[in-house]
């Protein structure tokens, strides 16, 4: 068995964060979401991973590097354009040769591994198994329509008028014969050659595709607040550690905080779940649940809770609490020490900014 994993793709309604940096990079309690998905792969035993990349392809290669440090190998497959998902698979060819495989898209996150599945396909004659999850806003995902024998009746990508509320997570296990199916398809009206299509063809061609649904939680995190609600899930699992190294001075800072090495917290309140990277500095200063400070990040004179805050960034004397935020890398927050009281913005292309 091989794992594939996408990661090409624009992640335009993550901008701005997007602008420079790949969405799979992005992190979620810490760590890129793409090793979670390196590490959920390892897991379930499979170690030979082909990574598809596009134009941030650069920066994920600097990443993962040939994935060693993971204790996996990763071969790199570049996609020219996001021609979509079975557009992927098609070019994936020469690396998965005749294997069954494991494709995880590089923006999910999932709640309790994929173990189980995989040992259920490996054990099974079937030809694929897709995963389902019931979700409240099935238009903005794949959707099954399932039979009462819970046996597949078709699948629709995106439908204005679902059919039911599963949605298709981005996990699905394949063997060779999907290669006929991604040859055959057309692309959509998005102008994308769909997965969902492909597997529709499969269905329709007498193959055996096995639908799981699943119980945990699954998140998609194309969106700011999908990345904060991917961040409080994880969070909310992560045991809490302190590193040797990091200095806790005259603060109140509950167990379900992990705080890594060489992170200092001064006059501070700290409520997990909530992680603090490495080299940060927290000083006078609130950090409530459901926050990330990645590395080498100051916080000082600040309130700030239920909020992803990137590496080399800088709040500070900020007199209003900062709530649901998600705030770049080498950020600079502070309150204007000079007359008149007023604010001034410099924000990049596609920033948000919501006032009191
Ligand atoms: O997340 C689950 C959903 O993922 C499914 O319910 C949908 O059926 C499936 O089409 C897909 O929808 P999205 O619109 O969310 O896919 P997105 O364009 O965000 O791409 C998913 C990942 O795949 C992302 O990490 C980028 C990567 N990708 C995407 C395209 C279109 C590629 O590597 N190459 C591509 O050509």
């Amino acid at each position: 068995m091989k794992g594939l994993i996408l990661s090409g793709g624009k992640g335009t309604r993550l901008y701005p964060l997007t602008y420079t940096r790949a969405k799979q990079l992005i992190p979620v309690a810490n760590k890129p979401v793409l090793i979670r998905v390196i590490e959920t792969i390892r897991e379930a035993g499979v170690t030979e991973i082909g990574i598809v990349i596009g134009q941030t392809g650069p920066e994920i290669r600097e990443t993962v590097g040939d994935g060693s440090r993971y204790g996996v190998h990763i071969e790199y497959i570049e996609q020219n354009s996001p021609d979509g998902l079975a557009h992927a698979v098609k070019i994936s060819r020469e690396f998965l040769g005749d294997d069954s495989f494991v494709m995880f898209l590089g923006d999910n996150v999932i709640q309790g591994g994929i173990s189980k599945l995989i040992a259920d396909f490996a054990a099974s004659d079937w030809n694929s198994q897709i995963v389902l999850k019931v979700v409240e806003n099935p238009s903005a995902f794949g959707v099954a329509k399932l039979r009462d024998d819970n046996s597949i009746e078709y699948l629709i990508e995106k439908p204005k008028n679902p059919p039911s509320n599963l949605a298709l997570v981005g996990i699905y296990m394949f063997d060779h014969h999907v290669f006929e199916a991604v040859d055959a398809i057309q692309p959509s009206q998005r102008g994308e050659l769909e997965i969902t299509d492909a597997i529709q063809w499969l269905v329709d061609h007498g193959y055996r595709v096995m639908p799981h649904v699943h119980q945990g939680w699954w998140i998609d995190t194309g969106k700011p607040i999908d990345m904060l609600e991917a961040n409080s899930c994880v969070l909310d699992e992560i045991t809490p550690s302190i590193a040797p190294d990091a200095i806790i001075e005259n603060s109140e800072v509950d167990r379900r905080v992990t705080i890594e090495a060489g992170a200092r917290i001064i006059n501070s309140i700290v409520r997990g779940p909530t992680i603090i990277g490495e080299g940060v500095l927290i000083e006078n200063s609130y950090v409530g649940p459901y926050t990330s400070i990645y590395h080498h990040v100051a916080v000082q004179q600040c309130e700030i809770e239920r909020s992803i805050v990137l590496e080399n960034s800088r709040l500070s004397d900020i007199d209003v609490r900062l709530h649901d935020s998600l705030i770049g890398r080498n950020t600079s927050v502070q309150r204007k020490q000079t007359k008149p009281r007023s604010i001034t913005l410099n924000l990049g292309d596609y920033s948000n900014v919501w006032m009191t």
